[in-house]
């Protein structure tokens, strides 16, 4: 049993106790801040937290670059699926951080939805693109990306991906977030 087992159970303190688990998977493009803020809400919330593209680097043994290189996106797509299916038919309480093209492949958007509540964390393409320009090299999809089409491509990937991640429970704008709020419009989605 490690940490992240222990934490299975609920403490009493937090706002989803006696609801019999919570799954809660943060969606949205690259670089929106999914890791972040699943940290901030696991903690808040006092449940372990997942990030799905660390998993698959630990499952695989290969960082995410070197599996896109030596297996292609359709490959990663599969694998991503499978290790999304067992993280979440294994654990009943937990704040997963999907990668950016999670919900967008397969029917995993219809399947997230199933198991849990889906929270999109929205963040401007600008942002986006100022974030992104920084961090491209972890990045398979952009990585090759010129800066100057970085824009650009940000804009086109995001359009394309927007009506899955519309399909969200709740919508949260990155820039205007608190903690406190996105605990509170998470534990009211369902009013
Ligand atoms: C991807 C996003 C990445 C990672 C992979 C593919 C995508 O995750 O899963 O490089 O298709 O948008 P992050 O959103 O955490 O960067």
């Amino acid at each position: 049993m490690n940490d992240e087992d222990n934490k299975d159970d609920l403490d009493l303190d937090s706002p989803f106790r006696g609801t019999g688990g919570i799954k809660i998977f943060l969606i949205g493009f690259m670089g929106c801040g999914k890791s972040h803020w699943g940290r901030l809400l696991s903690q808040k919330l006092n449940v372990p937290f997942f990030d799905l593209d660390e998993k698959i680097v630990e499952h695989k043994g290969k960082s995410i670059p070197e599996i896109f290189a030596s297996e292609g996106e359709e490959q990663f797509r599969l694998l991503e699926k499978d290790v999304l299916h067992l993280l979440s038919e294994s654990h009943e309480n937990f704040v997963m951080a999907t990668g950016g093209g999670t919900p967008c492949f397969f029917n995993n958007i219809d399947y997230l939805k199933r198991q849990g509540t889906v929270v999109w964390i929205n963040c401007s393409t600008d942002c986006l693109y100022h974030r992104l320009l920084k961090e491209k090299d972890k990045r398979p999809l952009v990585a090759n990306t010129p800066d100057s089409e970085l824009k650009s491509y940000i804009i086109k990937k995001y359009s394309s991906r927007k009506i899955f991640y519309q399909q969200a429970t709740v919508i949260l704008p990155e820039e205007v977030i608190t903690i406190e709020d996105m605990v509170n419009k998470i534990f009211h989605a369902n009013d």
